[in-house]
């Protein structure tokens, strides 16, 4: 009998629902690193889908890649380290820590996350494996009859639909498994709902013309605020410029960051290549607080991505190669991974705190600042900045 490689599907998965404005902080973290490998890869898919809306959650293809680094020796480790740019020992004291901090109570009511492994029933995981995992990640274990495929996938989808609060009711279909062969599902589920700091009024939410990526122009509902924003204008290193706008959330931990070309000519494509955490870091000293109108689409994009593609392209191979995958820590039983999937889902809607809708009324009062307006193709971060994790990151050609 030949030795057989069993599979290891793995799924990413980042969900967020979410509402107006941001901030930035400092220095290489580890939620910095994990995030610059998360937005590299979405310039691939980028670049593969340039006339769709493409919405990732860099931070939970480094949370799942740090899950299989526990259980990955050899040159499949090697390759896991070095395009996380993670330190050889210890990483997860570090991981450990931005997992704590992602979670913590001040962040609590915006940002979710939950990760899971499924293992086939009887199927003995190391015991290092699971426990450095759950210590780690708060990582559930469970084991799962794969032979019944259609049940197996239900049982991670209710997992799932339940870590995000019924957001994305589905990842894995039946016939993503294999009955014979499938071992081992990891699931990282990202649930962010925030609440604009400013919120956005409904009643000033009109149809606009909107130039989308096919250069063709679409009715949209545009949302409308005049407030203060931090505003910027930056620009790549070929000196292509864009605008820079942060709408904070409701307790300032997490802000969304909107980027848009200055020039109508300019195509979003041709800024995504130069957008790193170094580059998101650097628009904070760019960023002044100004008084402007602000129109910006109401959008809600979901996007599935098979990772396999653009791991590959940077230099993540072995994991998916059956003879040349090492995930020897998990298991003496040969593994590799058959599937990598990540779904995101994000909703941009007025949606925020009565508190800060005070703040609002009092500057409508002033007079006619200038308008600042999201009528293009234009790109957004989500994130954490106390530790510069992006959380989402997307593009969106047509709302
Ligand atoms: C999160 O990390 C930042 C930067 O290291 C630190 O200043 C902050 O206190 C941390 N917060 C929590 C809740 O751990
Ligand atoms: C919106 O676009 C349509 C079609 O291109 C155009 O006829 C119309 O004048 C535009 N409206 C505004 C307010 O620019």
């Amino acid at each position: 009998v030949c030795e057989m490689a069993f599979h290891c599907v793995v799924l990413f998965l980042g969900m967020a629902m979410s509402t107006v404005y941001a901030q930035i902080p400092s220095t290489s973290s580890y939620g910095e690193r994990g995030s610059d490998l998360g937005i590299q890869l979405f310039a691939q898919v980028a670049r593969s889908r340039p006339q769709e809306n493409v919405v990732m959650s860099p931070h939970s293809v480094a949370s799942i890649l740090g899950m299989l680094l526990v259980g990955a020796e050899g040159n499949t480790r090697r390759q896991i380290l070095t395009a996380l740019r993670y330190k050889k020992h210890g990483p997860y004291k570090m991981l450990k820590r931005l997992h704590k901090n992602l979670t913590s109570r001040e962040n609590r009511d915006l940002v979710t996350i939950a990760n899971a492994i499924f293992a086939q029933q009887g199927f003995k995981m190391e015991d290092l494996f699971v426990s450095t995992n759950k210590a780690n990640f708060q990582c559930e274990s469970k084991n799962l009859d794969f032979s019944d495929t259609s049940e197996a996938a239900d049982s991670i989808n209710n997992w799932v639909r339940d870590h995000t609060k019924g957001m994305i009711p589905t990842i894995v279909s039946s016939d993503m498994l294999d009955g014979a062969l499938t071992r081992l599902v990891a699931v990282n589920a990202i649930y962010f709902k925030g609440l604009w700091k400013s919120r956005f009024q409904p009643e000033n939410t009109k149809m606009r013309n909107f130039t989308a990526g096919d250069g063709k122009v679409y009715r949209i509902p545009m949302m409308s605020q005049l407030s203060v924003f931090n505003i910027g204008l930056a620009s790549t290193p070929f000196g292509i410029k864009y605008k820079v706008i942060e709408l904070p959330y409701h307790g300032d931990t997490i802000s969304m960051l909107i980027a848009v070309p200055s020039e109508d000519s300019t195509l979003v494509s041709e800024i995504i290549p130069h957008i790193s955490t170094m580059t998101i870091q650097s628009w904070t000293k760019l960023m002044n607080q100004r008084k402007v109108r602000l129109l910006l689409p109401k959008f809600t994009v979901e996007a599935e991505t098979d990772l396999e593609a653009p791991l590959s392209a940077l230099g993540i191979t072995d994991m998916f190669d059956q003879t040349k995958a090492n995930f020897k820590q998990i298991s003496s039983e040969p593994l590799h991974v058959s599937k990598a999937l990540q779904k995101s889902k994000i909703e941009v809607t007025e949606d925020g705190t009565k508190a800060s809708a005070a703040t609002t009324a009092i500057l409508l009062a002033r007079s006619s600042p200038p308008w600042v307006i999201v009528d293009r193709p234009f790109l957004f971060i989500v994130r954490h900045k106390a530790t510069g994790t992006v959380l989402f990151m997307g593009q969106i050609n047509k709302p």
